[in-house]
């Protein structure tokens, strides 16, 4: 691998990758999910193998690239704002060239050159490698447009340049795209259908960052429980893979097992799950690897098997139950949290009852929760009246979003009185003089920082809480330290 100076900087966008010898700025911008972070690093290290640098300051770019989430219309609005801040950029830096990354870049294609003007590029998520030819093209005058989606491209041989990294913990990309099809969602359009990437380069991933003193990793995917490397292919033509392909065939949690096993000290997260892919087979693989987080995000998007069906959502309120429970049985300790939207279309009264019931049933650690936004183009969209009033929606949200805050403190309170496990991530938000990391299930524990470093694992005696944060004293270093 080329030589990569890291350089740690904090905030959205960064100065992290930096290669000897390039001339070029690249300033970046990430909005959305992990995985859009996950893709910018991507985008870094094929733009660093071109003479570009990242750099954290808009005004000192060669190339503005702004990774672009569409998950619901604010995202979109949020872009569009910073476009126009581009623009402003732009007046006193004429050379400088935009380019739209992302699911926007995939849902809009050409149609975001002719509304926005400041753009010069649109690429689409599968379109990364295609880079150093679309900037050619914006260099020598040209607008450019990749927007291609690819049955195969997982980036799997590409070395992310780690961008703002802690150097404590990293996002690993697992799958690509979804097959899932729920009936509010834009993703399966943007991002395609759904591919995994091979076991073996994975692990090779994971090795590297742990050798480079990286702590935690977080094996990303819209969809993970659905990971199925057969040696390459959609999941869908599975069926007509081969015995052999068959027999050596590596799932999510035989993957899990290969991870826990490569790197025994290393903390391993995964995200997002789906109840109606996850199996038992997971959670016996995450109970069997102490290094394996006792954290599992399960959206569940509404209580109301009416609603449920309506989305496309492929389980009943009641197998949603059974697989808590089941969860529960295995890893008494396991901290879940959720997604939920409120205000679908048709969605009653007695549906959000329903939805505020079952999170009385699971109590969630935490959760995020969303007023429906209507997508172009999704099945919901085409069939279905956005009807549900939007103070109707509002109200709804607030009622879920507050009882998630008293199930939130219920979940921390637990806490106290424990000792746990605690990985150093950085410094305390409020408190120059505490330290802040997460214990297996996720919540975030802050302490005073005594001797301790970045990136030890530490002890830590649980005194006190909000819905949030747990607070602390260590007293000594994990025997995994
Ligand atoms: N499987 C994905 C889900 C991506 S979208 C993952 O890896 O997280 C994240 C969340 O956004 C969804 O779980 C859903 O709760 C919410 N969401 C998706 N589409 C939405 C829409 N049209 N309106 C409101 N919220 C939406
Ligand atoms: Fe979207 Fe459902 Fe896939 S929420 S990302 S279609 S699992």
């Amino acid at each position: 691998m080329e030589k990569i100076i890291d350089e740690k900087v904090q905030g959205t966008s960064v100065k992290n990758g930096i290669k000897l010898g390039n001339t070029r700025k690249l300033y970046i911008e990430s909005y959305g999910c992990q995985m859009n972070f996950s893709d910018s690093e991507i985008v870094a290290s094929i733009l660093s193998k071109e003479g570009f640098n990242t750099t954290d300051s808009l005004n000192d770019a060669d190339l503005v690239l702004v990774n672009t989430c569409s998950i619901r219309e604010k995202a979109e609005l949020t872009v569009r704002k910073r476009l126009e801040k581009f623009n402003a950029v732009k007046k006193t830096r004429p050379h400088m060239k935009v380019g739209v990354l992302g699911c926007m870049a995939e849902r809009l294609k050409s149609q975001l050159l002719e509304e926005e003007k400041i753009v010069d590029m649109v690429v689409g998520p599968d379109a990364y490698k295609d880079l150093p030819n679309l900037v050619r093209d914006v260099d020598e005058g040209r607008n450019a447009v990749n927007v291609i989606l690819s049955k195969e491209e997982t980036y799997g041989d590409i070395a992310p340049v780690r961008l703002n990294s802690n150097g404590v913990t990293a996002f690993v990309s697992i799958t690509r795209g979804c097959d899932n099809m729920c009936t509010f969602c834009v993703v399966p359009f943007t991002r395609g259908r759904e591919r995994s990437r091979d076991p073996h380069s994975i692990v090779e991933e994971v090795n590297d960052l742990w050798n480079r003193g990286f702590k935690e990793v977080t094996l990303l995917g819209q969809n993970v429980d659905s990971y199925l490397w057969y040696g390459g292919g959609l999941k869908k033509d599975f069926k007509e893979a081969s015995e052999i392909q068959k027999a050596t065939s590596v799932n999510f949690a035989q993957l899990l097992g290969k991870v826990a096993e490569a790197q025994p000290k290393l903390r391993i997260r995964f995200s997002t799950s789906n109840p109606q892919d996850m199996t038992m087979e997971v959670v016996k693989t995450m109970a069997k690897y102490r290094n394996i987080c006792n954290y599992i995000h399960l959206p569940v998007q509404s209580g109301s098997n009416r609603i449920l069906k309506a989305m496309n959502r492929l389980h009943t309120r009641e197998e949603y139950f059974s697989l808590i429970d089941n969860i529960r049985k295995i890893i008494p300790d396991c901290a879940i949290s959720q997604d939920m939207i409120t205000g679908f279309p048709t969605e009653t009264e007695e549906d959000h009852e329903d939805t505020l019931s079952l999170m009385d049933y699971v109590k969630y650690d935490f959760g995020f929760m969303f007023a429906y936004s209507e997508r172009p183009g999704t099945l919901a969209a085409r069939k279905l009246e956005d009807a549900v009033p939007q103070e109707t929606k509002k109200r709804r949200l607030s009622e879920i979003i507050e009882k998630q805050l008293t199930h939130s403190l219920y979940r921390t309170q637990l806490h106290i009185g424990k000792t746990e496990e605690v990985l150093i991530e950085g410094v305390s938000k409020k408190s120059s003089s505490e330290w802040m990391g997460r214990n297996s299930q996720n919540t975030v524990v802050v302490f005073p920082k005594e001797n301790y470093k970045v990136g030890d694992f530490v002890m830590v005696k649980i005194e006190s809480c909000t819905s949030a944060t747990l607070k602390g004293t260590a007293i000594g270093y994990s025997e995994n330290n």
